[in-house]
């Protein structure tokens, strides 16, 4: 008999994700921290959150489990990842999730409120060229509310030190190397698992259509996304935490 939704151990799925995403990302955790931080510091601990380009809910669970009465609403386009956000938070009315293309000008509109607290993201803005990007950046200048605040960790490159960026990298995956040897999950790996579960096979086959294995887009610096945010309606933004690959840039407004 095929496996049904109400089979399907979506906590097991959240968990591969989060050991996939740390293989590129050993800090991965600690990033969430000083968000969460930054969130506590601007708009304190009931805020109304959106978790842009949400993935599986990565950031709502991490908000939840330390403000439990803050509210999230995810938006993302990929089903597969959804279907393990929407399966994972089924029942939990703090939590709501919208399907929507960033890059569609609308996309806002799908959206339950006009007006966040804080707009939150994670490892994602760099699928989006800096056109798009840019676009949505004003948009966010938009939904976010008088002093509330937006925060982007993604990755983010500075092309001035190339000699640095080249050190760092080559340090990082030769780390990457030695857990992958050890049995580590990647990106493909883990698509090609969800690709073979009954319940999220179909799914994974349409956030191939829609995506390839990933889309392409930018990782401008943090000077760029700095000013760009400012230009978007914030009155100031910088970074609030970095590590040799990553950095979290906060705008507030
Ligand atoms: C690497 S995942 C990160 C997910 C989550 N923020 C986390 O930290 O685990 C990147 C996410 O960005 C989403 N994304 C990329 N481009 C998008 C777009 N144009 N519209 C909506 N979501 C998008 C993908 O579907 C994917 O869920």
């Amino acid at each position: 008999m095929a496996e049904t939704s109400a089979h399907t151990d979506w906590a097991a799925w959240q968990e591969r994700w989060d050991r996939q995403q740390e293989w590129y990302m050993p800090d991965r955790e600690e990033r969430f921290r000083v968000m969460l931080d930054m969130v506590e510091a601007f708009v304190g601990p009931r805020p109304r959150v959106l978790d842009l380009a949400c993935g599986t809910g990565s950031i709502t669970d991490r908000l939840l489990k330390r403000f439990p009465e803050a509210t999230s609403t995810g938006v993302d386009l990929d089903p597969a990842l959804l279907a393990i956000a929407r399966g994972y938070f089924d029942g939990d009315e703090r939590v709501t999730f919208v399907t929507a293309d960033l890059k569609d000008p609308d996309w806002a509109g799908r959206l339950p409120y006009d007006s966040y607290d804080a707009v939150l993201t994670a490892t994602a803005l760099h699928w989006l060229h800096a056109e798009p990007l840019t676009a949505l950046y004003r948009r966010i200048g938009v939904l976010v509310r008088d002093g509330g605040v937006f925060m982007n960790a993604d990755h983010m490159i500075d092309t001035d030190t190339p000699r640095i960026n080249a050190a760092e990298r080559a340090h990082r995956h030769a780390g990457m190397d030695r857990a992958k040897a050890a049995g580590a999950v990647d990106w493909a790996d883990w698509w090609a698992l969800a690709a073979k579960d009954p319940v999220l096979a179909e799914p994974t086959a349409e956030r191939y259509r829609i995506y390839g294995e990933h889309a392409d887009g930018d990782m401008p610096s943090v000077r760029w996304h700095a000013d760009t945010l400012r230009e978007a309606g914030f009155g100031e933004a910088r970074a609030v935490w970095a590590s040799p690959s990553d950095t979290l840039v906060l705008a507030v407004k």
